[in-house]
Parts: C-alpha cells; sequence; structure tokens
C-alpha cells in the first residue's frame, strides 16, 4: 500500500477528501480473490449469491475474473424502520434459484457491524448449501458485534466512512471507481441528511472523521 495521500480526480475533489483505496488497487486485489475462488471452488455447483445494492460494481468485477462455470442470484437487504442500529433487516429481493446440496458464495459490499451477514447466512443456512462462503470488498473488524468473519476479504479498513465501488452516502457516489473518503462538510450537507438510511445516520455518528488519511491505509487482508 503506497504511503502517501493520493487525491482523488479533479471532478471530485470538492466532496472527496481523500482517495483511500485507488481504481488500480482495487484491480489487483479482485484479480487476487478470483485466484483464491477459482482454486477453492473447482470442479463444484457454484451459486454466487450477491446482496444488493452496494455490491454490484464489485460483483460485476469480480464476476468477469472468474474462469468457472456458476450461477448468478441476488438477495435484497434493506435496515428500514425501528429507529436505531439495531433496526430489523427487511429483506426486498428473495433468492430465486435452489441452493440446496450447492456451494455458495455470498458477496458483500463491507463487513461492518455484520449484522446483514449473520442474518442472511442464518437465512440461507435453512436451504441447505453443501458449503457456504463470504466474500467482502472491505472489512471494518473494529466495528463487529456479530461473530462471523468472511472467508475472502479484499481491503481491511479502519473505522471510517466510505464511499465508491458500489459503497454510497445518501445513495450517492456509488459510482466512484476507487473508495474515498468524503469531506467532513458532506456529511452535514442539509440536502442530503432526509435522505440518509438510519443506519448510515448512526454509521456517521461512531466512524471517524477525515482528518488523519495517513492513519487510514487499507490493507488487503490475509488469505483465508
Ligand atoms: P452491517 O450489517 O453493520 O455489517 O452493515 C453492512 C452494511 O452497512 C453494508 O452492506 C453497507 O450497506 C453499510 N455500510 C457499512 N459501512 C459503510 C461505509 O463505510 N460506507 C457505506 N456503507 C457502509
Ligand atoms: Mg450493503
Amino acid at each position: 500500500m503506497p504511503k502517501r495521500v493520493q487525491k482523488p480526480p479533479r471532478h471530485w475533489r470538492k466532496e472527496i477528501d481523500f482517495v483511500l483505496i485507488s481504481q488500480e488497487q482495487i484491480a489487483r486485489r479482485v484479480r487476487s480473490l478470483a485466484r483464491q475462488i477459482e482454486k477453492d471452488f473447482a470442479g463444484r455447483d457454484l451459486v454466487v449469491v450477491a446482496l444488493l445494492n452496494g455490491t454490484v460494481v464489485f460483483l460485476a468485477d469480480l464476476l468477469r475474473q472468474l474462469s468457472l462455470p456458476l450461477r448468478l442470484d441476488f438477495i435484497g437487504v434493506s435496515s428500514y424502520g425501528g429507529g436505531t442500529e439495531s433496526a430489523e433487516l427487511v429483506f426486498t429481493k428473495e433468492l430465486r434459484l435452489d441452493v440446496s446440496g450447492r456451494d455458495v458464495l455470498v458477496v458483500d459490499d463491507i463487513l461492518d457491524t455484520g449484522k446483514t451477514l449473520a442474518q442472511v447466512r442464518a437465512k440461507l443456512q435453512k436451504l441447505r448449501p453443501r458449503r457456504m462462503r463470504i466474500c467482502v470488498l472491505l472489512d471494518k473488524p473494529s466495528r463487529r458485534v456479530e461473530s462471523i468473519n468472511a472467508h475472502y476479504v479484499g481491503f481491511e479498513i479502519p473505522n471510517q466512512f466510505v464511499v465508491g465501488y458500489g459503497l454510497d452516502y445518501a445513495e450517492r457516489y456509488r459510482n466512484l471507481p476507487f473508495v474515498g473518503v468524503l469531506h467532513p462538510a458532506m456529511y452535514k450537507n442539509p440536502d442530503f441528511i432526509p435522505l440518509l438510511s438510519l443506519k448510515k445516520r448512526s454509521l456517521l455518528l461512531g466512524a471517524r472523521t477525515a482528518t488523519a488519511p495517513g492513519s487510514a491505509a487499507p490493507r488487503p487482508s490475509a488469505s483465508p
């Protein structure tokens, strides 16, 4: 990982404070995750189950690096209602493919408290897959409240709120080709606040603000 703080492309400089993980770093890491996954699932009847919506960019890149026969399905999850971080998850799209007796690779954008993936794992377990593994682009282990880990992790990051490469702030910034940290002023933008889910609001309150980018260096996670 380069120590130097990377500036975002000019177009994004007003909103994004710094690039935490560059497009090139992501591409390299996605290729290496794909090699590990290919090795572990060779010869298996693989179903990739991706969580909507944050996973779409990572998923599209990862899938195209996988030279394996596989099928793809999606689960929609949202943390509506409730008023706190422990708000019940609502499933907005159910799985359609049959995963019973098959190998399942669950793909998500980020493992934070672990509440989402713990519930998804419990739901899928009931369908009796032969084996289930979890792959996430980012992992914030310091925020974990559920006992859950991913088998494949792109980058471990500190407790900082990040956007880009699929991850959003008030449904924006998913299209950034890198993972970045917003200018703290953006968190106070009155146009965005009403659009934030309760989960995102509480996340932002707890996250470190973007004053010390050097301390935020992500590191590629160790192999599973
Ligand atoms: P968990 O249930 O706490 O593990 O939450 C996982 C979900 O929270 C992710 O799929 C994201 O939608 C969201 N999330 C957690 N951290 C961030 C972040 O830094 N930026 C954007 N979304 C985040
Ligand atoms: Mg998500």
